[in-house]
């Protein structure tokens, strides 16, 4: 469907100028032109990946911008390398140049020659966009970015002068609270759309849903943008601060800063960094996680940039792919970082019980592992890495779970199972050193007084 913006589009912006002929179409499929001109105040276009969902917001981004000189608008991702690598990129890719008045990247700020101003923000911290009087938002990927954010947002639409929106799009991620206010029982002023990936595949990579070969609830949800009741989950995670979920202590000295990574290409790869502290607790401070990165272009970079940043000493990798392992060590070598990569063992139920014996939740209410709330992706896959069989009961022992929402998982597994290994093998080592050091002192400490 063929969309011009020069269009009068008067349930939009009931005090906008007149808005100028501009010489700039796009053709939007039908859902999204649905979703650009929604006029519920909040609406949310939940899709599978690829299916336009970035594009449509943005798109309706720029109309609102255009129709309403003066206003004040946000966008906003989870973090701030989504905002960079797909939402901002893309709403820079379709504003028109001769729109533009001025571009302050280091502020996130762009000013449009009509006088409105739209701010692009990482949510990684939600509270940080408190106190602002926005006309509208969009944020992007909502149901990573989780719903605490979107309330906060929804609390900061309040320019005077102004009609006010703000909407949603993402992939969803189980039947979260988004589900419950736009489906289960969606209020009066809330609009669900949803897009399949097949409505885009004019503008997708062939062969691009066959190729993710996702099937079941899993495909339900990544191509088809359904809700979906993720059951028999793997893991006993707990999304909340309190929880699983915590920004490391401040003053936190760590034993140990390794990473862990999982090769992947049509599937994300994923690359996470872990801090050990000395009361044998782990923290993830990090992640990088992404489809379609190329090994040498994006992925080896990601992976220098994390280790210099968090000064990881081991990466711990999957071994399907030696070459991408010594491809890694010789990056690592050639700048001079001192960190090694192995490879990760692989032994899936045993890792699956280091990780899980990680998570609970011990005596004093502490945890093993904490995730920083940073790490949206890992997050994720911890509230849909499922066994096939449901119930518990009726679960063979042996069950593997399903092959899909495992990358970060797996890279935890390779680097945390693997180091705790070696590290509970290094510590049995010393302590039968220890009992024959003692058995050999004992006759001598033993001797009768004379
Ligand atoms: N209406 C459209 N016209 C042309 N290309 C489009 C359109 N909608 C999406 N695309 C392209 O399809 C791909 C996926 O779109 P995107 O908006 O990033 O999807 P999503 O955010 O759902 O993953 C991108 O390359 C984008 O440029
Ligand atoms: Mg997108």
């Amino acid at each position: 469907m063929l969309y011009d913006l020069s269009d009068d589009d008067p349930g939009v912006a009931p005090n906008a100028m007149p808005a100028e002929p501009l010489d700039l179409c796009w053709t939007l499929s039908h859902v999204q032109w649905r979703f650009v001109h929604a006029t519920a105040h909040f609406s949310l276009l939940a899709g599978g990946i690829g299916s336009g969902k970035t594009t449509a917001g943005a798109v309706r981004a720029i109309l609102r911008m255009h129709r309403q000189p003066g206003s004040l608008g946000l966008i906003a991702a989870p973090t701030e390398a989504m905002l960079r690598d797909a939402t901002a990129r893309t709403v820079l890719q379709l504003l028109p140049r001769r729109l533009i008045a001025s571009h302050l990247k280091s502020e996130g700020r762009v000013t449009l020659t009509n006088g409105s101003e739209v701010l692009f923000r990482s949510i990684a911290d939600p509270d940080h966009v408190r106190g602002l009087n926005l006309a509208w938002f969009w944020l992007d990927e909502a149901p990573l970015a989780g719903h605490y954010a979107w309330q906060v947002l929804k609390g900061r639409l309040r320019q005077r002068g102004y009609a006010t929106a703000g909407w949603a799009t993402g992939t969803p991620r189980g039947r979260d609270d988004f589900w419950r206010d736009f489906e289960q029982h969606p209020a009066s002023n809330h609009a669900l759309y949803r897009a399949a990936t097949a409505t885009n595949l004019p503008n997708l990579p062939e062969d691009f849903i066959a190729q993710l070969g996702y099937s079941g609830a899993f495909s339900d949800q990544e191509i088809y943008g359904l809700f979906t009741a993720f059951e028999g989950l793997v893991y006993a995670f707990e999304p909340a601060l309190g929880g699983n979920l915590a920004d490391p202590p401040s003053d936190a000295h760590w034993t140990e800063i390794i990473g862990g990574i999982d090769w992947g290409y049509t599937n994300p790869s994923a690359a996470l960094v872990f801090a050990l502290d000395g009361d044998s607790r782990v923290w993830q401070l990090d992640e990088f996680y992404q489809r379609r990165a190329g090994l040498h272009e994006t992925l080896i970079p990601a992976i220098l940039a994390l280790t210099r940043r968090h000064h990881v000493r081991t990466w711990y990798c999957g071994p399907d792919e030696p070459e991408h392992i010594a491809a890694l060590r010789a990056a690592l070598a050639r700048e001079g970082l001192p960190a090694s990569a192995v490879k990760g063992d692989n032994s899936l139920i045993p890792g699956i019980q280091t990780i899980a014996g990680l998570l609970a939740p011990r005596a004093d209410g502490s945890r093993g592992l904490y995730v920083a709330p940073a790490c949206v992706h890992t997050i994720s896959e911890y509230s849909s890495y499922q066994y096939p069989t449901a119930e518990r009961a009726g679960r063979d022992p042996d069950e593997k779970p399903l092959k899909a929402n495992d990358h970060a998982l797996d890279a935890t597994r390779y680097s945390l199972h693997t180091h705790l290994t070696r590290l509970r093998a290094a510590e049995s080592h010393l302590a039968a050193i220890n009992a024959r050091l003692a058995l050999r002192a004992m006759p001598n400490e033993q001797e009768p007084v004379p």
